[in-house]
């Protein structure tokens, strides 16, 4: 298995992934959001990056089956129905309904995926589901995969980075198990498929993974979220494996979504279950850790 990771979309042809097996990040926001607005029964999302085409998209389509959504700057499009928030994709919102998305980086590092052979969108809410929609395909082990980061402000992010390498670790202790032993560590043997871009987001989840929630809240991207009121956002985006879905990409459209558990199973046909805003501010809620 190979790894490589791209830090931010920016510069990256879309040709550079045609038929690669391709996983975007976007932590804050949209891929925690694009999470959840599948889990709400959204019947499809199509990512645009820019306001104009997804105006364009939304007038060629049946207006009461769309619903035009994204941010500029972290704040609701005017105009927009709904913003970028987890908690706005309530299924009252989304449930059978086609969501046009656009979102400054998220959204973009996904139309940059349109030529891959299969691209899964991920985040800390859905990492274990991650790895098991890996292992859905054939002969992964032996697979070269691309982990894009959406990055902000077309630059590095942390919290994309941090999640990149918790991925990585997973990865290669479900595929890979005895390369990322200790003993294979030490002689250098066990990162020989890593790119030297993989190996540094590796090293920074080793220094930032094991506080989730304070890594995204001390973040570029976290401080402006609280500036802006979102500070609900961050935590349910800092919750490690509490949506066990994973939404896939083919083409332009996110309208497949993996589901890798029975009670979400249960939740999906059960809206009453669906997790609230209130919940996540109150300290019921754990802090994830994880070493
Ligand atoms: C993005 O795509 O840049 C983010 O999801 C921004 C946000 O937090 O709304």
């Amino acid at each position: 298995m190979q790894i490589t990771v791209y830090f931010s979309p920016n510069h990256l042809d879309e040709l550079a992934l045609r038929d690669k097996l391709v996983v975007v990040i976007d932590v804050l926001r949209a891929s925690t959001t694009i999470t959840y607005a599948m889990r709400s029964g959204a019947r499809e999302i199509i990512p645009v990056a820019s306001v104009e085409q997804a105006m364009k998209i939304v007038g060629n389509l049946h207006s009461t089956s769309t619903v035009l959504c994204g941010e500029r700057g972290g704040k609701r499009i005017e105009g927009f129905q709904l913003g970028n928030s987890p908690f706005e994709y309530t299924p009252e919102a989304v449930k059978g309904k086609a969501l046009i998305l656009t979102t400054t980086n998220g959204a973009v590092a996904l139309t940059k995926a349109k030529y891959a052979r299969q691209c899964f969108v991920s985040s800390f809410v859905n990492l274990s589901a991650t790895i098991d929609a890996f292992a859905t395909i054939e002969g992964i082990a032996n697979e070269h995969i691309i982990i894009l980061c959406s990055g902000r402000e077309e630059e590095f992010s942390l919290e994309d980075a941090t999640c990149a390498g918790m991925l990585i670790t997973r990865l290669q202790s479900r595929f890979a198990p005895a390369a990322s032993a200790p003993a294979a560590s030490e002689n250098g043997a066990s990162q020989d498929y890593l790119s030297d871009s993989a190996r540094a987001a590796l090293s920074i989840s080793r220094q930032y993974g094991s506080d989730i929630y304070r890594t995204l809240i001390e973040s570029d991207h976290g401080r402006n979220l609280i500036e802006l009121g979102f500070e609900a956002d961050i935590l349910a985006a800092s919750q490690i494996d509490s949506v066990p879905l994973v939404p896939v990409l083919e083409q332009t459209v996110i309208k497949k979504k993996l589901i890798f558990s029975e009670a979400l199973k249960l939740q999906v046909e059960d809206r009453n279950h669906e997790p609230r805003k209130s919940e996540y501010a109150s300290s019921a809620i754990r802090k994830e850790k994880v070493t």
